[in-house]
């Protein structure tokens, strides 16, 4: 067993910045939100209006990196480690005691089971000593709600009667029809191979750059050229699910030969915690994608423009391909409200071209905030919030962890 080193020196934590207007009166019920589906430890406290009081993600990445991916028996126990401090920091923030929460909510799945089983146990256990109600959400719902929270003190918007959700991570591509304002979900489209954000990471990967390289492959794709080399987006005939292995393959290839030519394609100082550093600051604030960008100095030298061409050509495919199926979706079965979630949400370049794509198509497009896009508590609370008002709780004792598991189930 390696020697661990106090988690206080190895976690990246950021909070969800709330300013003075949380003052304003808080509505009952507060929701305690509780996230460990995968390498993040979050907890968050909602107010009964979806106001975020506070909301600590602890990432585990630093912990995880030295095996080069995410070791399911290690994230259980980083989990059990962190939760003192993250709770501990959230209620701080939220200015209350546990005794105060009335409601609360844990991701039961998809996920590493054993992972989901801390903070599923933890709700479980904290709802049934208490006697309050508990929600065990499914991550990819809370993935499709989270474009209504709003964060900055704010009440979350309340979701419309029908609209499609776009989520995209690094563990899945869905399109999503929501129906009775998300109570009913149809999934459209999926991935038939990789998720987007896998084939970001990947790539990145051959490039030296560490995990996630998703923020750092866009970072620097803003440098290149996408129309020098331009690759194909990638089809699934008629059917709008999605494939991102052929593009993966393609970038990967091109970037061996690129290699082979003498162009040196490893990253230059590629470097981890800087990288780390970007992730945690990017969620945190609410920076503007060109400030982002202007800091990727800091992720890496620059690489050679060859580099950064493909890497736009390859952006350019990936979010093209989504943006297919979106307009795809929309010209077969319209609708008049899209809301995008997940991880890959904070790419500029799909920020930009949904943005101008709903601006034609008349659609009232909704984008995650960035602060909100990556696994976080607040959107578990927020799912069990709409729950909540449903009257559809769960038995803390009966519900159980999941690594599987359809959105319609
Ligand atoms: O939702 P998320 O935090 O975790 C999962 O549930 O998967 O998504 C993480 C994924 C990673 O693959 C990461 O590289 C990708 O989102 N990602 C991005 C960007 N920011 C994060 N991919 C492309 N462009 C970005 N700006
Ligand atoms: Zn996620």
């Amino acid at each position: 067993m390696a020697p661990f080193a106090p988690a206080a020196a190895r976690a990246l934590w950021h909070t969800v910045r709330v300013p003075a207007a949380a003052s304003t009166a808080v509505a009952p019920p507060l929701l305690l939100g509780i996230e460990t589906s995968c390498d993040d430890t979050a907890c968050a406290v909602l107010d009964g209006s979806g106001r975020v009081l506070a909301s600590v993600v602890s990432s585990q990445l630093e912990v995880h990196r030295e095996w080069g991916g995410v070791v399911p028996e290690i994230a259980s126990r980083e989990h059990l480690r962190n939760w003192p401090a993250v709770s501990d920091q959230a209620l701080r923030q939220a200015g209350i005691g546990l005794d105060r929460i009335d409601a609360v909510a844990a991701t039961r799945g998809p996920g590493l089971v054993g992972a989901l089983l801390v903070g599923l146990s933890i709700g479980r256990a904290i709802a049934w000593g208490r006697g309050i109600p508990f929600y065990g959400v499914h991550h990819l719902e809370a993935h499709l709600h989270s474009p209504w929270l709003v964060g900055g003190g704010e009440p979350a918007v309340e979701p419309p009667e029908r609209f499609v959700g776009l989520v995209v991570s690094g563990g899945h591509t869905l399109l999503v029809e929501a129906e009775e304002a998300g109570r009913r979900l149809h999934t459209v489209a999926e991935t038939r191979d990789d998720a987007m954000g896998e084939v970001f990471d990947k790539v990145g990967k051959r490039l030296g750059l560490p995990f996630p390289a998703g923020p750092a492959v866009d970072a620097l794709a803003e440098r290149g050229d996408a129309g020098a080399q331009p690759m194909p987006i990638g089809s699934c005939g008629s059917s709008l699910d999605f494939s991102f292995s052929g593009l993966k393959s393609r970038a990967l290839l091109q970037i061996d030969k690129l290699g082979r030519d003498g162009v040196r394609v490893e990253v230059v100082g590629a470097d981890p915690a800087a990288v780390g550093r970007l992730r945690a600051e990017t969620a945190a604030a609410s920076e503007t994608g060109s400030e982002r960008v202007e800091r990727d100095a800091g992720v890496a030298a620059i690489p050679a423009p060859e580099i950064l061409d493909l890497l736009a050509a390859f952006r350019a495919a990936a979010v093209g391909q989504l943006l297919d199926r979106v307009a795809r979706l929309h010209a077969s079965r319209p609708f008049s409200t899209l809301a995008v979630s997940g991880g890959v949400a904070a790419n500029l370049l799909l920020r930009r071209e949904l943005t101008a794509w709903a601006a034609r198509a008349e659609v009232d497009l909704r984008l995650v905030s960035i602060a909100f896009s990556g696994d976080n508590a607040s959107m578990i609370a927020h799912a069990a919030l709409l729950r909540h008002r449903r009257g559809e709780a769960d038995d803390p004792r009966r519900v159980d962890a999941v690594s599987r598991i359809a959105l319609e189930a």
